[in-house]
């Protein structure tokens, strides 16, 4: 596996790639990898990809108050878990690297990145369209696959790719959960074990909520009684719990042709933000 920390080492990379007539698939992450990530790379691997996992905790995508300085950084373990699933290239850029000396231009998706989880984190959408345009710009790849789990991010990467021409395919792949059903994520280790035991109910209730919208039952009140039952349950704030159009991620009031809606969420445990998502 190489690891390319210079745009050299990548031109290098890129190059071989091309010697083998073989197609490249870029995968960005923040490190600290768990299996969600590492599903990523299966699937891109058995969709026949020479694989690019890139790992660069992005600095803009997190505000003054947020994770920042603890967001856990495992490169050797990381660099470990990509080679065990087979992929052939990593690229961990500096932030000088990513964010040279006097950049200043910015990619705002405009609405989509201001509902949701833009509401609660108003540069966030900003800082994760920046870096990942430069990084599919500077990846050169033929797809680039991302996970559901981030559901909006997800819609916004399409969004992007579509609006500035880019022409690497954007694939999305199905969320990794706990056995229990949490959905995985680096910030899980942020939970402590009486957390970690009451996290799962968020998919739990958004499961029971799905049930009842399909039943017919009235979608705001159904959405109103899962956010009471999640207070009950220990979450401190409920964000939102929302039946939205799984594109255009706006509020729906009624039930839309299935697998067009997605009921999203987000919801603070303890000091630790979960967000999760569920097709109907
Ligand atoms: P990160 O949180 O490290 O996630 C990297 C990729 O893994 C994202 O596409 C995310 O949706 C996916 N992922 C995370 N948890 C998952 C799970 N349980 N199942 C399946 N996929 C999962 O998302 C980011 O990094 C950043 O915002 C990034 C896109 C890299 C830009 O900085």
């Amino acid at each position: 596996m190489k690891i390319c920390k210079s745009l050299e080492d990548l031109t290098m990379f890129q190059a071989q790639v091309r010697g083998l007539e073989r197609t490249l698939a870029l995968i960005p992450t923040m490190g600290a990898l768990h299996e969600g990530h590492l599903d990523l790379m299966r699937k891109a691997k058995l969709d026949g990809h020479i694989c690019l996992a890139t790992i660069f905790v992005n600095p803009m995508q997190f505000a003054a108050h947020e994770d920042l300085e603890i967001y856990p950084k495992t490169f050797d373990e990381d660099v470990k878990k990509l080679r065990s699933v087979g992929v052939e290239g990593v690229f961990a850029p500096t932030n000088d690297l990513m964010y040279p000396k006097g950049e200043s231009t910015r990619v705002n998706i405009g609405e989509l990145g201001q509902k949701w989880e833009g509401m609660d984190r108003p540069h966030f959408f900003e800082g994760v369209a920046t870096i990942v345009a430069k990084l599919l710009i500077i990846g050169k790849a033929d797809t680039a696959y991302f996970g559901e789990k981030d559901f909006q991010q997800l819609q916004i990467i399409k969004k992007l790719t579509k609006d500035l021409l880019i022409s690497t395919k954007i694939i999305g792949c199905s969320t990794r959960r706990d056995p229990d059903g949490l959905a995985l994520s680096s910030r899980n280790t942020y939970l402590t074990s009486e957390e970690r035991k009451i996290a799962p109910y968020l998919q739990s209730e958004m499961i029971t909520a799905r049930d009842r919208i399909i039943s017919g039952q009235e979608i705001d009140s159904v959405l109103k009684g899962a956010k009471e039952n999640l207070k009950n349950l220990g979450f401190s704030l409920i964000s939102y719990l929302a039946y939205v159009d799984a594109e255009t991620m706006t509020k729906q009031d009624a039930l839309i042709k299935k697998g067009f809606g997605r009921l999203i969420a987000a919801a603070t445990l303890g000091s630790t933000r979960l967000i999760d998502n569920l097709a109907i």
